[in-house]
C-alpha cells in the first residue's frame, strides 16, 4: 500500500491485515519501535484538528519519525500559494509520508498523483476520513471481536460526514449491519448504495444497536440551514441519559470528536459507562503506526 487516500475499494482482507497489523502496535506489542528511524513524516493540515493530527505526530515519533508539523494558519497559503505548490515544497525537503487534512473533498488525492512519497488522507471534505473508520472498526473488534451480525447505529449530520462514510464502507466490508439515521435534510443519496440501511426514527432504531456513533452537527460546512433549530435537533436525534437507558445491555457508545455536548450527546452519556470515546482515541495511535508502518 503506497498511499491511504479512503476506505473505497478495500476488501475485507486488507482491512483486516491492518487491524491485526495494528494489534501488534498496542502498547507492548511486538512491533519494532525504530520502524520509521532516520525518517521524517510530515503533517500537513490545512484545516483545523486536535485527535488526528496529535495521533499522528505520537504515532509517527514513537516509530522513530522525526515529524513536521506545518498548518495552514501561519503559511504561505495566505499569500495565494497553491495546495499543490505548497505540497511539493514539503515533499522537497524529504518527508516518507505526507499526512493532509483539507476542507476540499479530493485534495489529497489530487497531492498523491503529484508527489513519490506516500499521502495519507487525514480528511478530506465531507469525503473520507479513512484513518477515524479504521480506528473505529478496531475499537468494536476489540470489544467484540469480529464484527458479522452487529448492528452499528449512526447518527447525526450524515450529509456533511467523511467519518460516516468510511465508517459505512468499513463496517459494512467487515460484515456489520449498519444504520444510519438522521433528519431527512441531512441524510444524503446513495446511502444505500454503500451497504448501509437508513432511518429518519432514532426510537425505534436504538434498541436494536450494538454500537451507536453520534456525529457532530457540522455547522462551519451547512451552507443553509437544515433544521429548525440545535435544540430542535438535540431533542429529536440527541443521545441523552433516557435514550442511553433504552439501548441493549451492553451497547456501546462512540463519536469522533470534536463532541457538541448537549447537542448530538448529552455530557452525562458522553462521560458514561457505555462510552468508549477515549477508547477510540487512544486506539488511534496504534492504527495510525500501523497505517504509517504499511505506507512509509
Ligand atoms: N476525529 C477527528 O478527526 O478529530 P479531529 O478533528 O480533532 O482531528
Amino acid at each position: 500500500m503506497r498511499h491511504l487516500l479512503g476506505i473505497d475499494g478495500w476488501r475485507r482482507e486488507e482491512i483486516e491485515t491492518l487491524l491485526d497489523r495494528a494489534e501488534a502496535h498496542l502498547p507492548g506489542g511486538s512491533a519494532s519501535s525504530s520502524i520509521l528511524q532516520g525518517k521524517v513524516v510530515a503533517n500537513l493540515f490545512f484545516e483545523d484538528s486536535t485527535r488526528t493530527r496529535t495521533s499522528f505526530e505520537i504515532a509517527a515519533k514513537s516509530l522513530g519519525a522525526q515529524v513536521l508539523n506545518w498548518t495552514a494558519q501561519g503559511s504561505s497559503v495566505s499569500k495565494g500559494e497553491t495546495l499543490l505548490d505548497t505540497v511539493r515544497n514539503i515533499e522537497a525537503t524529504g518527508p516518507v509520508a505526507l499526512v493532509i487534512r483539507h476542507r476540499s473533498s479530493g485534495a489529497p488525492h489530487l497531492a498523491a498523483r503529484h508527489v513519490r512519497c506516500a499521502v495519507i488522507n487525514a480528511g478530506d471534505g465531507t469525503h473520507e476520513h479513512p484513518s477515524q473508520a479504521l480506528l473505529d472498526a478496531f475499537t468494536l473488534r476489540r470489544h467484540w471481536g469480529p464484527l458479522d451480525g452487529r448492528t452499528v447505529l449512526i447518527v447525526g449530520d450524515i450529509l456533511h460526514s467523511r467519518v460516516a462514510r468510511s465508517n459505512i464502507l468499513c463496517l459494512t466490508a467487515l460484515g456489520a449491519r449498519v444504520v444510519v439515521c438522521g433528519p431527512p435534510t441531512l441524510l444524503p443519496v446513495g446511502l444505500k448504495d454503500m451497504g448501509a440501511e437508513v432511518t429518519t426514527k432514532l426510537d425505534e432504531a436504538l434498541p436494536h444497536a450494538d454500537a451507536v456513533m453520534c456525529l457532530r452537527l457540522q455547522v462551519e460546512r451547512q451552507t443553509e440551514s437544515f433544521f429548525p433549530s440545535t435544540r430542535e435537533f438535540a431533542r429529536l436525534f440527541g443521545l441523552n441519559p433516557a435514550r442511553s437507558d433504552r439501548m441493549k445491555p451492553g451497547a456501546l457508545i462512540m463519536h469522533p470528536g470534536p463532541i457538541n455536548r448537549g447537542v448530538e450527546l448529552a455530557p452525562a452519556v458522553a462521560d458514561g459507562a457505555r462510552s468508549v470515546i477515549l477508547e477510540q482515541v487512544a486506539n488511534g495511535v496504534a492504527v495510525r503506526r500501523a497505517i504509517l508502518e504499511v505506507c512509509s
